[in-house]
């Protein structure tokens, strides 16, 4: 058992149902050419129960974000900036100041993640039951009824045969059944928060389905909150109530699954909504964003996204725009939100 520690409590600015507070963070790769800007100036809450999307292009930052609040960035990471509170039981701390105890008991106990292709994430000569018991016994929990009980129990829940997949190696179970595995071993400790990175993209559509299934009745049954990361909006739209549009390491806009789809305010997220094929949508209505995502060593002047921006203007060259709330809880960083929104009105008449 990991010995008794004594928290850094930090005191409690939160609301009442926050678990998680982002504040300010700012994290670079330390790398050869320069610093990599990977998070720069990201706040937001993660409230009980809920599931928050984080949606944006590759190498927009993420993962880097979500390693962050379980401490397990890469070693050439620094977080230059902010504070990222977690709260649990009336008790709130500042995750970046945890000592390694703590950190290590938080890990699965507090927060899980199950990784962007994880499915081989199992060790492949162990039984699957060893590993639900290795990551139990690393938390103090040794006792072998009640890891038996509980582990058969999450397998019933993730919808797989309890007995037959309790003897199994990882080789003898498909990649949808490893992934529905790892998501019970995710919640095998009642973590108040599931970080999932891109958890379907290896599977194939029907076994997809069947995991946000699962996932939901999860959810439900064991309330915690979820952090969703993925490349597909219309996935992000169902299984999140909030999403988070990510571009260049920033929070671009921010709100309910229906302000980020139906009244964006950023042009990024007008872009992403756009490129992605309809039924209803002619092939040369499709619209694609120009350009890269920049290099984030030498990131652009001003707003980042105005390289790429059809609405940009000198002021979107020189001056970085704030995160401002249009409407309660929708947030959006953009010079020409009035711009957007006409777009967005203009393209809806045409569908
Ligand atoms: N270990 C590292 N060293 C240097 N730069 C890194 C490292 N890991 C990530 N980066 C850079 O940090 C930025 C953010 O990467 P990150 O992996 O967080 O993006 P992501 O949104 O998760 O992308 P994807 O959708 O492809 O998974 C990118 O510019 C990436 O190249
Ligand atoms: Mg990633």
């Amino acid at each position: 058992m990991i010995g008794a520690v004594k928290p850094t409590i930090v005191e409690n600015t939160m609301k009442n149902d926050v678990i998680l507070q982002v504040q300010d963070l700012s994290i670079v790769y330390q790398t050869p050419r320069g610093d990599v800007m990977a998070t720069t100036d990201v706040s937001f809450d993660l409230r009980k129960g809920e599931t928050m999307a984080l949606i944006g292009e590759s190498g927009s930052g993420k993962t880097t974000l979500s390693l962050s609040f379980i401490r397990m960035l890469p070693n050439s990471a620094r977080v230059t900036k902010g504070k990222i509170l977690y709260s649990r039981d009336g008790v709130t701390r500042d995750i970046l100041e945890m000592s390694d105890n703590e950190i290590r008991r938080f890990r699965w106990s507090d927060c899980a993640m199950v990784f962007q292709g994880a499915q081989n994430a199992f060790n492949p000569v162990l039984r699957v039951r060893q590993q639900f018991a290795d990551t139990a016994a690393a938390h103090g929990k040794t006792d072998k009824a009640w890891i038996k009980q509980r582990t058969l129990e999450l397998f019933k829940l993730v919808r797989l045969d309890p007995e037959r997949v309790y003897e199994a190696y990882p080789h003898e179970m498909s990649g949808g059944m490893r992934q529905r595995s790892l998501l019970a071993l995710g919640v095998l400790l009642d973590p108040q928060i599931v970080i999932l990175d891109e958890p379907t993209t290896a599977l194939d559509i029907l076994t997809q389905r069947a995991i946000i299934d699962v996932l939901k009745e999860m959810q439900q049954r064991l309330n915690f909150s979820i952090i969703f990361i993925s490349h597909d909006l219309a996935l992000a739209a169902e299984m999140a109530s909030r999403v988070a549009t990510v571009y260049a390491g920033e929070i671009v806009e921010e709100g309910s699954v229906e302000d980020i789809f139906y009244r964006h305010r950023h042009p990024y997220t007008l872009g992403l909504i756009r490129s992605v094929p309809r039924l209803s949508r002619q092939q040369d209505e499709l619209m694609s964003i120009p350009g890269e995502p920049p290099n984030l060593i030498t990131p652009p002047s001003g707003c980042k996204f105005h390289p790429r921006c059809m609405f940009a203007s000198d002021k979107c060259k020189v001056d970085p725009p704030p995160l401002v709330e249009y409407e309660p809880g929708h947030r959006a960083a953009c010079w020409h939100t009035d711009k957007v929104a006409a777009a967005r009105i203009a393209f809806a008449a045409q569908d």
